[in-house]
């Protein structure tokens, strides 16, 4: 089966991510959506919460699952013997650091392919950053993030 695993922070999940998930999941039959636990980076969303809010935006998915992960992603691949990850690319400015996390997820196990998606046009400028910062001023996160997450992010602002 051709499994691709999608990595992240998702600290929150934007409509980019969303749209790079739902996009994957008709390229491949399954896609594991692995939600980094940083410690160290202090998630504004617990890695439960992150988990949870995935598992909602992709309930309509069949073949999207939701795991955590922690270490090395060339690590987590091993382990449950994942070949493909999938990395979405907003901009050139993306690329060389993603380039450099290729090749040494790649040099760290070789079965590793990297496969990047392009960015849909309209979501070329969003981030969870962007999100974090629009909701500290109560702006209207309905275009940036999916409706079902808005009042959980909102809330996490005092709105
Ligand atoms: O959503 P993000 O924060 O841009 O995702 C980054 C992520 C989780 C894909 C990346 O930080 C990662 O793979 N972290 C795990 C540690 C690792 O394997 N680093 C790359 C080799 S040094």
């Amino acid at each position: 089966m051709k499994v691709a695993v999608y990595p992240g922070s998702f600290d929150p999940c934007t409509n980019g991510h969303l749209d790079i998930i739902t996009r994957a999941s008709g390229l491949f039959e399954k896609v594991v959506v692995a939600v980094l636990i940083n410690e160290k980076k202090h998630p504004l969303f617990s890695l439960e919460e992150r988990v949870d809010m995935l598992k909602t935006v992709t309930r309509h998915l069949e073949n999207v699952e939701v795991v955590a992960f922690s270490g090395l992603l060339a690590d987590f691949m091993r382990q449950n013997n994942y070949s493909i990850i999938i990395k979405g690319l907003r901009a050139v400015s993306d690329f060389e650091y993603e380039f450099q996390m290729a090749l040494t997820n790649r040099t760290l196990f070789d079965k590793i392919e990297t496969v990047f998606i392009p960015s849909s046009s309209e979501f070329m400028f969003l981030s969870s950053s962007i999100v974090k910062e629009v909701a500290k001023y109560n702006g209207d996160l309905t275009p940036l993030v999916p409706k079902e997450l808005v009042p959980r992010i909102m809330s996490r602002f005092g709105y």
